[in-house]
């Protein structure tokens, strides 16, 4: 039988140069999509896909993400007292049971190999484990690790969340080298970091959802700086393939928002904002009169 996933790291010790200076001083996991920090989304698909325990791979000025989880009594009083309940609702679906959020430190931005490898204490040595990169949020109606999950019962072994790209993204993503094609599922067999689009194995491009067999725990204990300098899970999963162990990638359901760059952090904006019941009618408004009249901030 294939172990449960009831554990899974969330990687957020990177620079988020794309968005300084906001990122000087806040953490990009702590921005915020209409009103919910990017890891509340991660960390709610995570629940939804029966995630128990919450491993945060931090790094120095990260501070204001490792407080957000902390309950704010005095807040919560102040709510009651003025009877907004409705608030207090919202806040309370935020609670994390004690001790099941754990974080640990990356000494330095080695690449997200390195972020993964840096949890392998908290992780025992035959669980799988799901990775959720919380810059990438994805709208879907089954939680997309749900859906890899599920799919993940069935095959066993790794599994990567995979979605289609034009061949001009190639060189933007980790690439699939695809064995065989079962619409929804395909079985792996290679992986290419950031290829160029001639070089590039097939255009089913792999975003930030992964589960990992604990042989790739294993496998990033000895590997090298790959692609940019940095330890790329990317080639301890290629490795999986090498040695002849299954890896899946899942075509999932759902609209993905690459929130770790601007142009995407803004369409998820737009998107999440447009899916609010109580912003709706006033922000569709506003964006066509926008776009009508070229309006823009100056
Ligand atoms: P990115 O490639 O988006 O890097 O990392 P970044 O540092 O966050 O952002 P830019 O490119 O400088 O703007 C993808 C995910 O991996 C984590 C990041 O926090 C993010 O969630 N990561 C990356 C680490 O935890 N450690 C690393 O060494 C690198």
């Amino acid at each position: 039988m294939t172990p449960k996933v009831t554990k899974a790291i969330f990687p957020v010790a990177g620079l988020g140069t794309r968005f300084l200076p906001a990122t000087k001083s806040i953490p990009k996991e702590i921005m915020t999509l209409v009103d919910r920090p990017l890891i509340q989304y991660a960390i709610d698909e995570a629940r939804a896909a029966g995630i128990e325990e919450f491993i945060f791979v931090t790094s120095r000025g990260k501070s204001a993400l490792e407080d957000y989880f902390d309950r704010a009594p005095e807040l919560e009083a102040a709510l009651e007292a003025k009877g907004k309940h409705a608030l207090l609702d919202e806040l309370h679906k935020t609670d994390m049971p004690s001790g099941a959020i754990a974080y640990v430190r990356q000494a330095e931005p080695l690449g997200l190999g390195h972020a993964v490898w840096c949890a392998r204490r908290m992780v025992g040595p035959d669980e799988p484990v799901a990775v959720l990169l919380p810059d990438d949020v994805i709208a879907a109606e089954r939680p997309c690790l749900r859906q890899m999950i599920d799919a993940y019962e069935g095959t066993g072994g790794s599994m990567v969340a995979a979605m289609e790209v034009t061949r001009e993204m190639t060189s933007a993503y980790g690439i699939l080298d695809i064995e065989e094609d079962m619409s929804r599922l395909v079985s792996v067999r290679g992986m290419v970091e950031k290829p160029r689009p001639e070089d590039a194995p097939s255009n089913l491009a792999v975003i930030g959802r992964y589960i990992l067999s604990p042989h790739v725990m294993r496998s990033l204990d000895s590997q090298k700086p790959g692609a940019g300098g940095e330890i790329q899970l990317t080639d301890a999963i290629a490795a999986e393939i090498a040695a002849g162990r299954p890896v899946h990638g899942v075509r999932f359901e759902g609209q993905r928002f690459d929130c770790g760059s601007k142009a995407g952090f803004l369409q998820a904006t737009v998107a999440f904002g447009l899916a609010r019941d109580e912003l709706r009618d006033e922000f569709q408004a506003f964006l066509a009169d926008v776009t009508s009249s070229r309006l823009a901030a100056q």
